[in-house]
């Protein structure tokens, strides 16, 4: 082992939870240290996550879009087709440019990158089992916890990457299949169905419950299952995966009403479990030290992101709290702002989900039901982008707006959007959350023209006055 270093924070996890605290770290002038295991910076997300995700969206929706939509602008293109390995390069590219990036970003601020598993020994120390075969002891005052998540696996439905694949194994598949089952129709599930959707394979989502996306607001929900539906994506709903094998290059999957009965099978070339994430901790010595972990295996922490062991914090995937990027960024934020003696805060009410499917779908802070739940009398406005200048003028409508206010008060409480470009305008609608707006102060701001945005005015106009102006 080599000479023992003294650090101010050791942050063990280098995706965006712990590589955005170890910058943040060094910007406060905190000596620090970033653990990564993987090789690459980045975590989950660039690596086999967001980005990769989004570059595919990126390149089949172009695709669908020339093939099947071109014409309706009056553009011929004559015969459309795709080089799925040129695809799959682009994607490559664009996540190595960036985890390159981050490794930048670590020698501008002053932070340590040590590539090798990091294992807590005390609440001061952590050891790292090198890539390179060293082992190395790290001390420090405080130690920050950003392991992150792994897949969820589904019993019965082993994973082999190649035709029972997860996400990363949908990410990096070396042709597009002609029929793919998606067990779970959630994030994942939906958008790495729509990938494959577009680029030509009948995709079957398989859903255990009886909606999609169980989170989103019930009416935008049914508005999107049925925009999936009209683009090709086959559902079956309140139904099971209770095993799958390969045989013969084939995988052959038997399936269940969720609430018993006969069942059935089903065939398709490549099949997706994506019933969701859990925190990955293993190897991590909590037990050595006395973290404590819940029931689900998540790390516990109090509000102010500290474990059982005071000099040890946590962030991200790894504690309680939705599993979203940007979420495990504010968390490393206000986590290292607190170990440097200032006031780190994360305010979970107006943290954004987006689905990045066709027409995408955001929202932000609470849904209908939930503001209801919460004891709210509320107040809702709708306006559809049918009913929109810009979405008429480029021929793409399919979606809406909600906005849910609270209705004595006014004061907004969620904002729900479907349609292209949602997950840009949800942050206009994240901002009023923030600062505790009412859903008059949308309407009354002004919106340029022709926009989008104007969807989200014109909705707050509904809820705020009881009528928008273009409906
Ligand atoms: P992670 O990103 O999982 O990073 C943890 C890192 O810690 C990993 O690199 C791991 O190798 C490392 N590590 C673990 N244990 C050790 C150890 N003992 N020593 C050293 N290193 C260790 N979220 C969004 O907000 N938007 C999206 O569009 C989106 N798309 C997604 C698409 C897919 C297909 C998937 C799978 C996830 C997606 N997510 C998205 C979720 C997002 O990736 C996670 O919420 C995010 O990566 C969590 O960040 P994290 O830093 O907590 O953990
Ligand atoms: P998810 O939690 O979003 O969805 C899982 C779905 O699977 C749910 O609808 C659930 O009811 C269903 N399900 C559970 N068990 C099942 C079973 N046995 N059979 C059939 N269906 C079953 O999880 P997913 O899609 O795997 O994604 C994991 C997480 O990654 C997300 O929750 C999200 O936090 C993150 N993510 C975020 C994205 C984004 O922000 N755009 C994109 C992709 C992932």
């Amino acid at each position: 082992a080599s000479a023992a270093a003294e650090k101010d924070v050791v942050v063990i996890g280098g995706g965006p939870g712990g590589y955005v605290a170890a910058i943040k770290a060094g910007q406060l002038g905190l000596s620090v240290a970033c653990v990564e295991g993987r090789g690459t910076l980045g975590g989950t997300c660039l690596n086999v996550g967001c980005i990769p995700s989004k570059a595919l969206l990126n390149s089949s929706h172009m695709y669908a879009d020339a093939k099947h939509h071109f014409k309706n602008y009056g553009i011929n293109v004559g015969e459309v087709s795709y080089d799925f390995s040129a695809i799959q390069k682009q994607k490559d590219t664009a996540v190595a440019g960036l985890t390159k990036g981050i490794e930048g970003l670590f020698k501008k601020n002053k932070v340590d990158y040590l590539k090798g598993w990091g294992k807590l020994v005390s609440g001061n120390e952590v050891e790292v089992a090198g890539l390179d075969g060293a082992t190395t002891r790290l001390r420090a005052k405080n130690i920050l916890i950003a392991t992150g998540s792994e897949v969820t696996p589904l019993p019965g439905v082993p994973i082999d990457e190649e035709k029972i694949v997860s996400s990363t194994g949908a990410l990096a598949l070396k042709s597009v299949p002609r029929e793919m089952v998606v067990i779970g129709a959630g994030y994942i599930g939906l958008e790495m169905g729509s990938v494959y959707q577009r680029l030509g394979a009948q995709v079957t989502v398989v859903e255990f419950l009886d909606n999609i996306v169980p989170t989103m607001d019930a009416e935008v929900r049914r508005a999107f299952h049925r925009s999936l539906e009209k683009q090709g994506l086959k559902f079956k709903m309140a139904t099971k995966v209770t095993k799958g094998e390969v045989v013969d290059g084939r995988v052959k999957l038997t399936l269940e009403p969720a609430k018993g009965g006969a069942a059935e099978s089903m065939e398709c070339d490549v099949c997706l479990v994506s019933i969701g994430r859990r925190p990955f901790t293993k190897g991590l010595g909590l037990e050595n030290v006395g973290v404590k972990t819940d029931s689900r295996g998540r790390v516990e922490i109090d509000s102010h992101f500290r474990t059982s062991v005071p000099s040890v914090y946590a962030i991200g995937d790894v504690v309680p709290g939705p599993m979203l990027a940007h979420k495990a960024e504010e968390d490393g934020v206000a986590a290292v702002e607190i170990m440097a003696g200032k006031h780190g805060h994360v305010n979970y009410a107006t943290v954004p989900s987006i689905c990045y499917t066709h027409p995408e779908v955001a929202s932000v802070g609470m849904t209908e039901d939930e503001a209801k739940g919460k004891g709210h009398e509320v107040k809702v406005g709708k306006f559809p982008l049918m009913a929109n200048s810009r979405a008429r003028a480029v021929g793409d409508t399919d979606g809406m707006v909600k906005v849910v206010a609270d209705k004595k008060t006014d004061k907004l409480l969620g904002v729900h959007i479907m349609g292209p470009n949602a997950g840009e305008m949800i942050h206009e609608a994240a901002l009023a959350l923030e600062y505790g707006a009412s859903a008059e102060d949308i309407a009354r701001t002004c919106h340029g023209h022709p926009t989008l945005s104007e969807a989200v005015k014109e909705a707050a106009l509904a809820a705020s006055f009881g009528k928008a102006i273009h409906m």
